[in-house]
């Protein structure tokens, strides 16, 4: 099956030209926040669909009925993607969305507001074999050639939606920047989904009874999501996501990393890792483990 792979680069980093086109990144980096937004920021496969499918549940109360009647990139849009401004448009109450946008991309629109940020980092070995595995199948990114050449790009920087290290980096700096932040990782949410459920709601100030969070805790399991439609992408035609390649719900697991890397590659990914983070602002806690 032809690929669709179309990049479109701005300020320097590339996105799939599928989903993204100039003006629909100007529009997110020019974006009017309202104070009553939630923005859920990641680095690509580091639990966005999870947390979505989180906030969601948590502002329905724990009722799933929104979660399984809706698909994710409508309830929760990405601002960088060319579809947001007319789901927005269609949208009532308060909006919650989505960003793979850098720090630096998105500061100036954040500045004058109090929208409510929640940052999910997962262990930088995870999101690489996770990403690798959605490229094979996502039509519309490059191929991603061997699992080497890909860490390499990865390494880089180069691929999609820029360096994982700065992202991290700049978006965890800058958090005394935001009014509203909240940093919680997928290991975090992996370990203790219930704690990690808990946390979420606090921070949106929306408690939820004993009953409530235990079927929101039901709902964004792994293997309830994986089974469904409106998350895990069997909704998207063939030939944008093929999925006889892989599936997008794929194993949903913490270290799973050491299956793919080599030592080798394990232990250079480290010496880098350290170099490109030695200026962190936080120790995470893939790296005390
Ligand atoms: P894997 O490819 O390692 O399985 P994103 O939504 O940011 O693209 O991230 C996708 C990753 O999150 C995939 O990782 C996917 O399986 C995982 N994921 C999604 N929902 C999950 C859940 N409820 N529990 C654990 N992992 C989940």
């Amino acid at each position: 099956m032809a690929r669709l792979d179309v990049t479109e680069t701005f300020k320097g980093i590339c996105f799939p030209g599928h989903l993204h086109t100039q003006e629909s990144l100007r529009y997110a980096t020019e974006f009017k926040f309202q104070d009553t937004d939630t923005l859920i920021v990641t680095y690509p496969k580091s639990g966005t669909t999870w947390m979505q499918e989180i906030v969601t549940l948590i502002s329905c109360k724990g009722d799933p009925a929104k979660s399984q009647m809706q698909p994710n990139w409508t309830r929760a849009p990405w601002i960088e993607q060319y579809y947001c401004s007319d789901v927005l448009k269609a949208a009532q109450g308060p909006r919650l969305l989505s960003t793979h946008l850098p720090y630096k991309l998105l500061a100036p629109a954040l500045q004058r507001s109090k929208a409510k940020v929640i940052y999910v980092a997962r262990n930088p070995k995870d999101v690489i074999v996770s990403y690798y595995h959605f490229h094979k199948m996502a039509n519309f990114l490059k191929d991603p050639g061997t699992f080497t050449e890909f860490l390499s790009t990865f390494q880089e920087g180069t691929v999609y939606y820029g360096s994982w290290f700065d992202h991290v980096k700049e978006w965890t700096s800058n958090a005394r920047n935001i009014d509203n932040f909240l940093y919680i990782t997928y290991e975090e949410m992996w370990e203790d989904l219930r704690s990690s459920l808990e946390k979420v709601s606090r921070f949106l100030q929306c408690p939820l009874m004993e009953d409530e969070l235990s079927s929101a805790q039901k709902s964004c399991s792994f293997s309830t999501m994986k089974e469904n439609s409106m998350v895990n992408y069997t909704l998207v035609p063939q030939e944008i996501m093929d999925h006889s390649k892989g599936k997008f719900m794929r194993k949903g697991q913490i270290g799973d990393w050491v299956n793919t890397f080599s030592t080798e590659q394990s232990r250079n990914f480290d010496i880098s890792y350290a170099s490109k983070m030695a200026d962190s602002v936080l120790t995470f806690v893939w790296e005390t483990k």
